[in-house]
């Protein structure tokens, strides 16, 4: 789920396209085979391992030189290269560095221990502008619940910069942002979660939201292909390259952070955007491939970190009575939990806009118990990773999270996080869950059962 978020309609905005410059082009790193001279009055800069990118010859330096991957220590970049107009820098002196959460069997684990996975999404913390005064109050209301873990978006598409974004496009030609509006943010959320001891699954691509207002597959499809067919998102090759160029830049620069929990392909990968365009011949096979190719290539560069695909957790059964167990979205939840570098499964549950209205609290009952039968078969941990219904929360969440907790499914994260903040509310689309309010208390019982199971 996610809805139109007010103020960053404009990010939306397509300008003509322009000629491609040098200035902000990838000119290095492992697997790159560009060009890797930079245009003059730049230089290239060494980003991380699998990314060098031309920069203004004049700029502070930014280079960074990597850190011995045996270090469990963060490779943060410092940020004293820019200035910014979001506050001070967050100095709350992290918990002491942690190993990487792991999946066994059916489970998650932690320096050999159980790690139960239970939280929020907060899609919009790394996306506001917000502080870090301000972030850190998001996470510490979350903390608060006894979550463990943040479900956020690590992408923000623009083809005409403003705000906070992660990648502009010029043309065809996508230049990632690391500067203090776009991945030096993204250091301040990582920081933010850690100081809360809060660990982060980071989805790296969107469908495209009604959600065209953070970019997603579609911004690629336009800008490469000038195409409106969603599809090719997953079939394109010069498409897939770029996005693999992206996943090198983001994925790359977190490889040793311990923060972060698990990479996500795409939230809510389907055939269709929500233009409702595509080619007419992608299927659960199209999407299948696409999952195999990129989760194995997350795995090439980043053997540290869990990978996920951030689906909705549809079935391919086209016989069934109700829509998402058919397959006609083009995602089949138990192939793609086989994939080999696919670590857990993830689902969610939205019975109201899913054709189940008035029955929501037996349907999701019932979805919850299918996907724990598919954990078992798969021997693979799964997670309930957004959920939400918008009138009798408090009643119906608690039902689902009694299945959560009975049915053995793995963990549980829900749609959405909210808090009250300097300059007002985060986002809210109806499914906000504040501190103050009557959905709080269901949340923090189900941690803290979810703790306690054996
Ligand atoms: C996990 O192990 C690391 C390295 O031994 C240690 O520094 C850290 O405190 C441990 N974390 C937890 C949560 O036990
Ligand atoms: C996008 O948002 C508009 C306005 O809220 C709504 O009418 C439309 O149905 C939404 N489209 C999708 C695909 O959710
Ligand atoms: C409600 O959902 C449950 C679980 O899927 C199903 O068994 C039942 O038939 C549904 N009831 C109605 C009235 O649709």
């Amino acid at each position: 789920m996610l809805k139109l978020s007010p103020g960053l309609i404009a990010l939306a905005l397509y300008l003509p396209s322009t000629f491609a410059t040098a200035i902000y082009g990838q000119c290095g790193g492992i697997g790159f085979t560009g060009d890797t001279t930079c245009a003059s009055g730049t230089t290239c800069q060494v980003e991380n391992p699998y990314y060098s990118q031309c920069l203004p010859g004049t700029a502070t330096a930014t280079t960074t030189t990597t850190k011995p991957t045996t270090t469990t220590t963060t490779t943060m970049k410092p940020t004293t290269t820019t200035t910014t107009t979001t506050g001070p820098t967050t100095t709350a002196a992290p918990p002491s560095p942690t190993g990487f959460v792991k999946a066994s069997g059916t489970a998650f684990s932690l320096n050999g221990s159980k790690f139960t996975v239970v939280g929020e999404n907060s899609y919009w913390v790394g996306l506001m502008g917000y502080s870090t005064t301000d972030m850190n109050k998001a996470f510490a209301d979350i903390a608060s619940a006894g979550s463990t873990v943040v479900r956020t978006w690590g992408f923000n598409e623009v083809t005409s910069p403003n705000g906070i974004y992660y990648q502009s496009w010029s043309g065809s030609t996508p230049t990632v942002n690391t500067g203090a509006s776009g991945l030096a943010n993204f250091d301040n959320v990582i920081a933010a979660a850690k100081a809360n001891g809060i660990r982060l699954i980071v989805a790296l691509q969107v469908l495209t939201n009604n959600w065209s207002d953070y970019g997603g597959m579609d911004v690629y499809v336009k800008q490469i292909l000038n195409s409106p067919n969603h599809d090719l998102f997953y079939t394109d090759a010069t498409v897939k390259a770029a996005f693999k160029n992206y996943i090198r830049a983001f994925v790359g620069r977190y490889l040793n952070e311990p923060t972060i929990m698990a990479w996500e392909l795409a939230n809510e990968p389907r055939c269709k955007g929500s233009t409702g365009t595509s080619t007419g011949t992608c299927t659960t096979t199209t999407v299948t491939a696409w999952i195999k190719e990129i989760s194995a290539y997350i795995k090439s560069i980043d053997t540290n970190h869990l990978v996920a695909v951030g689906d909705e957790g549809f079935y391919n059964q086209p016989s069934a009575p109700t829509y998402p167990y058919q397959g006609s979205e083009g995602v089949d939840f138990d192939a793609n939990l086989a994939i080999s570098a696919i670590d857990f499964g993830t689902f969610h549950s939205y019975p109201t806009s899913w054709g189940q209205s008035g029955n929501e609290s037996a349907w999701g009952t019932q979805w919850i118990a299918d996907h724990a039968t598919s954990q078992k078969k798969a021997n693979k941990p799964v997670i309930i990773e957004e959920f939400g219904v918008t009138s009798n929360q408090a009643t119906i969440y608690t039902t689902w999270l009694n299945q959560v907790v009975s049915s053995g499914l793995t963990g549980e994260l829900i749609w959405q996080a909210g808090s009250h903040l300097t300059n007002g509310d985060t986002p809210n689309d109806g499914y906000a869950v504040y501190v103050d309010g009557p959905v709080f208390p269901v949340i923090k019982a189900a941690a803290a059962q979810l703790k306690a199971r054996a």
